[in-house]
C-alpha cells in the first residue's frame, strides 16, 4: 500500500496539472485536475484517444460538486444510498461550473462519481480538487484492475501510480443518465440494474432513445455552434469569426486561437470554450484554420467536422 508520503506527492502531481493513476473500487483511474484544462486535454493524449468521448468527474463527496452540477432529488436519493461506490450519475451542468468543458466533451451534462476505494478517497483529500479519471488505459485496451496493466499501458506517459493492488469489483461503474425521465441505464457495470431499480422504479434502456448509447460522444445532443462552420479555412472574410491555430489568417471579425504555437494538447484544452466564446449573434458565419491530424488533433478535427455538419 502506498505511503501517505507517496499520496501527498501523487497530490502535488495533480496540483501541478500533471496525470497520475489510482485504483478505485471498480477499475485503475487515469486522474488529473478537472478544473484544469490542460491536464484534461493531456488525459485524452495519454489514452491516444480519436474522439473526446466526456469523462467522469471523482470526488469525496456530492457535498463538493454541488456548485458544479444540478442535483435533483432523484439524483440525491441515488446518491445517498449508493456513493461511495460504483454509480456514476450524468447530470445537468451547472451554469458556474469551474470544471473544465472538455470534461463534458461539448454535452451539457456531467457525469460524477464518489468512489469507495480508501485510496481514491485519500488521493481525493489531499487534491484538494475533483478528479476527471477515465480508466487508465490506452484507447481500444480492457480497463486496468491492477497496477502492472497501468504500467504497461501508460507508464511512460503519467506521472506516478499509486499501487494499491487489485480492485475489488473489477469491472467500470454503471452509468445511469438522471437528466431524463426515467432515469436510464447508459453503461451497465459494478452496481446491479436491480440494485437501482429496486430504489428508483424501472430504468430505460440507452438503447431505446440513443442511435449509439455506448459513444456519447457520436450523440447529436452534442454542443453545436449556432453559426455555420467552415473547415480548414484557407482566407477569411471581415463578418466571420475565426478559430485559428497557429499564426491567424488576417481579416477575421473576431479570433479565437486554439494554439498559437501550434500545440494540438494546447488546442485541446482551448477547444470547448473557444467555439462557446466565437459562438455569438452578430457574425455571420465561423471559419476554421486546418489542425493537423496528429495526436490530440485527429480527436480535435472529428469534434470540428461534427461541429461544422449540416443540421
Ligand atoms: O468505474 C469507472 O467508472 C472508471 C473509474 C476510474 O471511475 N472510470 C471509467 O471512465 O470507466 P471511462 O471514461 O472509461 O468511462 C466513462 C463512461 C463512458 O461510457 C462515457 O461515455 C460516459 O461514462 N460518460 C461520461 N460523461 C458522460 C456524460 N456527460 N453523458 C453521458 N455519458 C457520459
Ligand atoms: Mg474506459
Amino acid at each position: 500500500m502506498p505511503t501517505q508520503d507517496e499520496i501527498s506527492q501523487a497530490a502535488a502531481h495533480v496540483r501541478g496539472g500533471r496525470l497520475v493513476a489510482f485504483p478505485t473500487e471498480t477499475v485503475y483511474g487515469l486522474g488529473g485536475d478537472a478544473t484544469n484544462d490542460r491536464a484534461v486535454a493531456a488525459i485524452f493524449a495519454a489514452k491516444g484517444r480519436p474522439s473526446f468521448n466526456p469523462l467522469i468527474v471523482h470526488a469525496t463527496s456530492l457535498a463538493a460538486l454541488a456548485s458544479e452540477v444540478e442535483v435533483s432529488a432523484l439524483a440525491r436519493e441515488l446518491a445517498a444510498h449508493f456513493w461511495p461506490g460504483p454509480l456514476t450519475l450524468v447530470l445537468p451542468r451547472a451554469s458556474g461550473s469551474r470544471l473544465s468543458l472538455l470534461c463534458s466533451a461539448g454535452l451539457d451534462s456531467l457525469a460524477i462519481r464518489v468512489p469507495a476505494h480508501p485510496l481514491a478517497q485519500a488521493l481525493l483529500e489531499a487534491c484538494g480538487c475533483p478528479l476527471a479519471a477515465p480508466s487508465a488505459n490506452r484507447s481500444g485496451h480492457v480497463s486496468p484492475t491492477q497496477a502492472d496493466h497501468v504500467r504497461a499501458d501508460l507508464g511512460d506517459r503519467i506521472a506516478q501510480i499509486l499501487d494499491g493492488g487489485a480492485c475489488p469489483i473489477g469491472l467500470e461503474s454503471s452509468v445511469v443518465d438522471v437528466t431524463v425521465s426515467p432515469p436510464r441505464l447508459l453503461r451497465a457495470g459494478g452496481l446491479e440494474r436491480g440494485a437501482i431499480e429496486a430504489l428508483i422504479g424501472p430504468l430505460a434502456d440507452a438503447t431505446e432513445t440513443t442511435e449509439r448509447p455506448l459513444s456519447p460522444g457520436q450523440l447529436t445532443s452534442h454542443y453545436a455552434p449556432r453559426l455555420p462552420l467552415r473547415l480548414n479555412a484557407q482566407s477569411v472574410e471581415a463578418d466571420e469569426g475565426l478559430l485559428a491555430f497557429g499564426t491567424p489568417l488576417a481579416g477575421a471579425a473576431q479570433v479565437e486561437n486554439l494554439s498559437e504555437t501550434g500545440d494540438v494538447v494546447e488546442a485541446a484544452a482551448n477547444l470547448f470554450a473557444a467555439l462557446r466564446r466565437l459562438d455569438q449573434p452578430g457574425l455571420a458565419g465561423l471559419a476554421a484554420m486546418p489542425v493537423p491530424a496528429q495526436g490530440l488533433g485527429e480527436a480535435i478535427n472529428d469534434r470540428l467536422r461534427r461541429a461544422a455538419a449540416p443540421r
